[in-house]
């Protein structure tokens, strides 16, 4: 029948009765709603986006919202009354697993349900009154949950529709079917794939009940999920009202509607897609959290090989698909796209991974709208993301903190649980991989080391004392020093050990740093200030010194860097601890003035330490390092003098205190740390 494959004959028919007929023209299109637009009862709310949100996601509550006049569907022509719906939907689950029970378009007498019950009744029936004629109910289901009329609920993802009561005169899982050489039928998971939009069209003349739904970026499927023959007009009222019905039962989901248009006797309007309100992602009720977290427990082996397997397959297509916003993100100014960071990194390919390290992967890339290099770190959560709004306010204020000698921050973006933080790339890579692993032979020479570290205190001192606020670095290392193109240290990680303790929920102090960058004061009280960086600042000195690291493990025992220059001096050798690869190419007072200066800033005694400020005026020579004050006379005896110098500043002290980073401390340090230290 050539004559019914043109997509425009059911147009006409049904258009076709307000030319041959006097039959009633009713309409309406809401892309997104306001309170003016419709009754609302139970939990049903309009958000301030316009959505319109049927149910939170607490358990066994119900949510009706109906259009505030009735609709003469069946007042002129029963016979022939035709009717168009079109509407999307969203609904997100309480729990990562499925969520419940459903939702549903109504066409009922009544736009309210007394006595109705929640969960498998959705709020349209209960047990009473679940198929009884006299019901005058149209219904079709978008349902979560199986398992009806059965002892258990299963996860369901099914259509039905539903005369009078809750047993369906049809239903199929959800799906769509794709037209073509290779037609197939698309499975649409109504909990996670993002909006879905549903039309249901009946067809007065030929009492045909069509359901077609797909998900937001596929135009309406030309063939119908559901086509059944069923005569409404037996069983509905002259006039009804429309609207929807939501519930939760013990699993729960929050229903969201957001946009809806009718048209009696003809094809519903279209809705204006880019107008739908965007739904905000929930945090759930406390009891879920417990629930969900026994579940993570138990099933997240599973949850991963699952979303290993359905990542590397539906990547690109589906988790592109949208990105949702809450209110206040809209007003960061800091906020990457997470499509164009996709795209920047080309979707987080393996080959543009630069580093890893404990907060997560770092990326390559470059911005599509600007072609701007970028260094994408990914910081992965199985959980979703706490406090996310204290984290954004404080990592905007981090991309506000611009210094020559720090990574600047250039924005950030949350996608799912994942944290992802831009920031300028820099591409010598880091200070310690051009410390120890100097395989191209382009080793630092001295005057490289010198304009580093003097560029790290400069970093240092912006974040302690320039800026408006005092921003406590916390993870001063030589891993986390970059080196430029131009050979210049660049600081990066600032402040992200803090933002990191926010997502934690217990008040318990976790030592966030590095083992051999601690300061002593620093494992007992858990408290970073200033005077924690300064310390791992002078680990640092030390290091670029020696070219050592904090600890080294050598002849079957840990040796802690700062013991071992102390260690060196006091045998009268202090030469002895410098980098042998600098081949004694190196300025001899710059030499000691390193030395002495990460001695004097890793001091165990806090109140020993210099400031910034003043470790500033040391490196430029604006200031004599106090123990150098009165050794202007340079003589043979010179390296006596300045070891007596130390030990009569009681830096000797540290051989005792800093032992103990090896046994006890250790134990306290968060496992983040662990990672950062490699
Ligand atoms: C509410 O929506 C209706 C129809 O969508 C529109 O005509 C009306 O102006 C809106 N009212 C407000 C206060 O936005
Ligand atoms: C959900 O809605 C119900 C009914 O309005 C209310 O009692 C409950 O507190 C809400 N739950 C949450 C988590 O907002
Ligand atoms: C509607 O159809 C029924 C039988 O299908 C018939 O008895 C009735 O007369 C028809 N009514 C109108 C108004 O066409
Ligand atoms: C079921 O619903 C009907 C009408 O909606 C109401 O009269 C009746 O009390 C309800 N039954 C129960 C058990 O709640
Ligand atoms: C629904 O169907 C089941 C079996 O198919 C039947 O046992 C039950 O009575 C029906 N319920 C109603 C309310 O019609
Ligand atoms: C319902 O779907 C069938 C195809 O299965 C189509 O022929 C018919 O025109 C559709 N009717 C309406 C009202 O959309």
């Amino acid at each position: 029948m050539p004559y019914y494959s043109n997509p425009l004959i059911p147009l006409l028919l049904l258009s076709s009765c307000s030319l041959f007929l006097s039959c009633q023209s009713f309409e309406f299109v809401n892309n997104g709603f306001n309170n003016s637009n419709l009754d609302l009862a139970g939990a049903t709310i309009i958000k301030p986006s316009g959505a319109l949100r049927l149910t939170n996601n607490s358990h066994n509550v119900i949510g009706h919202a109906f259009y505030p006049t009735p609709i003469p569907i069946f007042n002129n022509s029963p016979n022939s009354s035709s009717f168009s719906t079109y509407f999307v939907l969203q609904i997100l689950p309480s729990t990562s697993n499925n969520g419940g029970f459903g939702l549903a378009f109504t066409l009922s007498p009544s736009p309210s349900f007394p006595g109705a019950a929640a969960g498998h009744f959705l709020g349209i029936f209960n047990s009473s009154n679940d198929g009884i004629p006299s019901n005058h109910i149209f219904a079709v289901e978008f349902d979560t949950v199986d398992g009806y009329n059965e002892k258990s609920d299963s996860d369901g993802n099914h259509i039905g529709i539903n005369i009078n009561g809750m047993n369906t005169t049809a239903s199929k899982s959800a799906s769509y079917h794709v037209e073509g050489t290779q037609s197939r039928e698309e499975e649409v998971w109504l909990e996670k794939d993002g909006p879905i939009q549903a039309w249901i069209d009946y067809d007065g003349v030929k009492k045909i009940v069509n359901v077609t739904i797909s998900p937001l970026e596929v135009a309406k499927p030309v063939r119908p999920l559901l086509s059944e023959v069923i005569d409404l007009s037996l069983y509905l009222e002259k006039t009804m009202y429309a609207g929807f019905s939501a519930a939760t039962g013990q699993k729960s989901s929050s229903h969201y509607i957001l946009g809806w248009s009718f048209r009696l006797n003809g094809i519903a309007d279209p809705l204006d897609l880019s107008q739908l309100p965007v739904v905000p992602i929930e945090k759930s009720s406390p009891s879920n959290v417990k629930l969900r977290k026994a579940l993570i427990a138990t099933f997240s082996v599973v949850i991963f090989i699952l979303l290993g397997v359905l990542v590397s397959i539906l990547a690109y297509r589906r988790v592109m698909k949208f990105e949702l916003l809450e209110d206040w993100e809209l007003d960061c100014p800091h906020r990457f796209r997470y499509k164009d960071l996709h795209k920047a990194t080309k979707g987080f390919k393996e080959s543009e991974k630069i580093g890893a390290g404990g907060f997560g992967s770092v990326y390559k890339g470059v911005l599509p709208a600007t072609g701007v290099e970028v260094a994408v770190k990914k910081i992965m959560s199985n959980n979703p993301l706490q406090g996310m709004r204290e984290f954004a306010a404080e990592i905007e204020s981090l991309g506000r903190l611009r210094h020559k000698n720090l990574v600047n921050l250039q924005g950030w973006c949350k996608h799912k649980n994942d944290l992802l933080l831009v920031y300028d790339h820099v591409s010598n890579g880091s200070l310690d991989s051009l410390l120890y692993n100097s395989k191209n032979g382009n080793f630092l020479t001295w005057e490289q080391r010198f304009n580093i570290v003097k560029g790290v205190a400069s970093g240092l001192l912006y974040l302690h004392e320039e800026w408006e606020q005092v921003v406590i670095h916390r993870d001063v290392k030589s891993s986390n020093v970059l080196i430029d193109r131009d050979m210049n240290a660049r600081l990066g990680d600032f402040g992200l050990a803090r933002l990191y303790d926010h997502g934690k929920t217990s008040h318990t102090t976790n030592i966030v740093g590095t083992i051999g960058y601690i300061a002593p004061e620093l494992t007992r009280t858990g408290k970073a200030s200033k005077s924690t960086d300064v310390f791992a600042y002078g680990i640092l000195l030390l290091e670029v010194a020696c070219g050592r690291p904090p600890v080294k493990y050598e002849a079957d025992r840990n040796v802690i860097l700062v013991d071992w220059v102390l260690e060196c001096m006091k045998m009268g050798s202090i030469f002895e601890a410098i980098d042998a690869k600098l081949n004694s190419m190196y300025v001899t007072e710059e030499m000691e003035l390193v030395l002495g200066l990460g001695l004097l800033c890793s001091h165990p005694k806090p109140e020993a330490r210099p400031t910034m400020r003043e470790v500033m005026k040391y490196l430029n020579g604006d200031e004599m390092l106090p123990m150098f004050d009165k050794l202007s006379l340079a003589g043979s005896r010179r390296v006596d003098e300045i070891t007596s110098r130390f030990l009569a500043l009681g830096l000797t002290d540290s051989i005792t205190t800093t032992t103990s980073y090896s046994s006890s401390s250790i134990g306290m340090i968060s496992c983040s740390s662990f990672d950062s230290g490699r």
